[in-house]
Formats: structure tokens, C-alpha cells, sequence
């Protein structure tokens, strides 16, 4: 029977990349079947890029400062790409209240321009799943529906630091840690049209004690990412993720409708420490 191929893993990031690393760690050691064949960042200083080099791993930037700037500049020059549809973006989007909202047009208009050059930096590697590690920038449908595909699962995750749905945005652990929490978290969904609203694939959990500081919370919680964000992207290998639009019926009439992911058991072989 023939081997099941490696998972093929692109890898998206702005900063350090410690997450990065520790996929690429999973990936060295046996733990993840899978292959990272790019590693991208919106921005040249990003320090991951050296930790992908270092593996022998293609990199590319794609510099988004510049990019929003020349369309901050002249619009018309730097304009989104000819299959860019306003419309359509502006009515799949969910980041905000206020469709319609001049500001929101020029954020999905600008961001798709940076999009296009990001699909574009991306097409000479051919990938199964698009893993976000640190990647500070709101995807916007235009780039999502590309990936996608309609593809089930979805094949973009994100990794973010806190207990979704609480807390989502820049700063997760300083949200959690400002706000007096006795949990902090990380969780890694797929990615939707909202911000860090999407179907949640796994979570870790660990208490914030007397003594802790920001950064004591911070650093175990980048711990466990480390340990969860390979896991999840073995799930995904496996082909053990699912999503499944449920429908629940509140008092009140109110009817409320979630896309969750459901997780396959793992197969008997795979349990008893055999490939997956
Ligand atoms: C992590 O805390 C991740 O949850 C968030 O950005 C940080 C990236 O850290 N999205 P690193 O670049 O992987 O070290």
C-alpha cells in the first residue's frame, strides 16, 4: 500500500516565529507527518524567516506596510486586483459592524491589494493547509475564498493567544491577564470572515496564580502553543477534522447557527502507535 504523501504546510508570520519552530521541531522529530515548503511574512525584519532558512525552507516577504502605503497614496495605481468584487467582500465580511462604512471599503479595497500580491508569492509552492503562526494581519474574503475553495475542512488555521471566544484581537494574554482571569489559554481554529471567530479546533487551559506577571503569562502560554499547534496540524493530516454547521433553538424563539469542528477518534492503528 502506498505511504500516505506529508501533509504539505505553508507557514505565514510577522515576528519571532516560536511557534514556527516548533512545527518545524514536530516536523524533524517524527511527531507531525507533514512538509513546511514556505514560510511568508508581511515584513523583512520578521526573525522566523531565519529559523525557515535555517531548515533549508523557500521564504518570501510580502511587505504590507509598503503596499497600504502606495494605496493610502493613489488608490487608483496601487487598486485592488482586476477580480476583486467590493461588493462581495463587503457582504461576506463579519469584522466589523458598519457594512458599507467608507472605512471599511478602503480596509478590504487596500487589504486585497496586499492579498493579490500574497497569492501571488504563494502560487510557485503547491499547499494542502495555509498555518498562520504569528501573522498579524485580518484576512479578508477576497484572500480566504482563494485558499479555500469551498474546500471542507477549511484550510487555513490560526493559532490565538487566549480562550476564544474571549478576548480576540492583538493582544490575548494581556487582555486576559488585564481583565483579572484565573485561566489563561491558547486555542487554533480555522480561519473565517470574522476576527478570530472561526470553528475552534483545540484548546489549552492553565491557571494565572498569585505571583504571576504579563510576562510569566505569556510565557507559559507560548509554551502551550508550542505543544498545541503541532497537535492540531496532526489532526488535519490525519484527515480527522470536520466541520458541521449546527442549529440550536434558544428561548425566545432566537435561533442560533455555529459552523463547530468535530474531531475523528484516531484510527486503531494510528492508537497503537502505527502512521495515522
Ligand atoms: C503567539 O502568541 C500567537 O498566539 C500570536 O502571536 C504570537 C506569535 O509568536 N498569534 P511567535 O512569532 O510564534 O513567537
Amino acid at each position: 500500500m502506498l505511504e500516505p504523501q506529508p501533509l504539505r504546510v505553508g507557514v505565514l508570520i510577522s515576528g519571532g516565529g516560536t511557534n514556527l519552530q516548533a512545527i518545524l521541531d514536530a516536523v524533524r522529530e517524527g511527531r507531525l507527518p507533514a512538509r513546511v515548503v514556505f514560510v511568508g511574512a508581511d515584513n523583512a525584519e520578521a526573525k522566523g524567516l531565519e529559523r525557515a532558512r535555517a531548515c533549508g525552507v523557500p521564504t518570501f516577504v510580502v511587505p504590507y506596510r509598503e503596499i497600504l502605503a502606495r494605496f493610502a497614496e493613489d488608490p487608483p495605481r496601487a487598486f485592488p486586483p482586476p477580480d476583486f468584487s467590493l461588493a462581495a467582500a463587503r457582504a461576506r465580511q463579519r469584522l466589523r459592524p458598519g457594512a458599507g462604512d467608507p472605512h471599511l471599503d478602503r480596509f478590504l479595497a487596500s487589504r486585497a491589494a496586499a492579498e493579490a500580491e500574497l497569492l501571488a508569492a504563494m502560487r510557485p509552492y503547491p499547499f494542502d493547509l495555509l498555518v498562520l503562526a504569528g501573522f498579524m494581519r485580518v484576512l479578508t474574503p477576497y484572500f480566504i475564498d482563494r485558499v479555500n475553495a469551498g474546500a471542507d475542512p477549511p484550510r487555513i488555521m490560526n493559532i490565538h493567544p487566549a480562550l476564544l471566544p474571549a478576548f480576540p484581537g492583538t493582544d490575548g494574554y494581556g487582555d486576559t491577564f488585564r481583565y483579572g482571569c484565573k485561566v489563561a489559554g491558547c486555542t487554533v481554529h480555522f480561519v473565517d470572515y470574522g476576527e478570530d471567530t472561526g470553528p475552534i479546533i483545540g484548546q489549552r487551559a492553565f491557571p494565572i496564580e498569585e505571583g504571576d506577571t504579563l510576562e510569566t503569562v505569556r510565557r507559559k502560554g507560548l509554551e502551550h502553543e508550542w505543544r498545541l499547534y503541532p497537535e492540531c496540524i496532526r489532526l488535519y493530516a490525519e484527515g480527522r477534522l470536520r466541520t458541521e454547521r449546527r442549529v440550536y433553538e434558544l428561548p425566545g424563539g432566537r435561533r442560533l447557527e455555529r459552523t463547530v469542528v468535530v474531531v475523528a477518534p484516531a484510527s486503531p492503528r494510528a492508537a497503537e502507535g502505527g502512521a495515522g
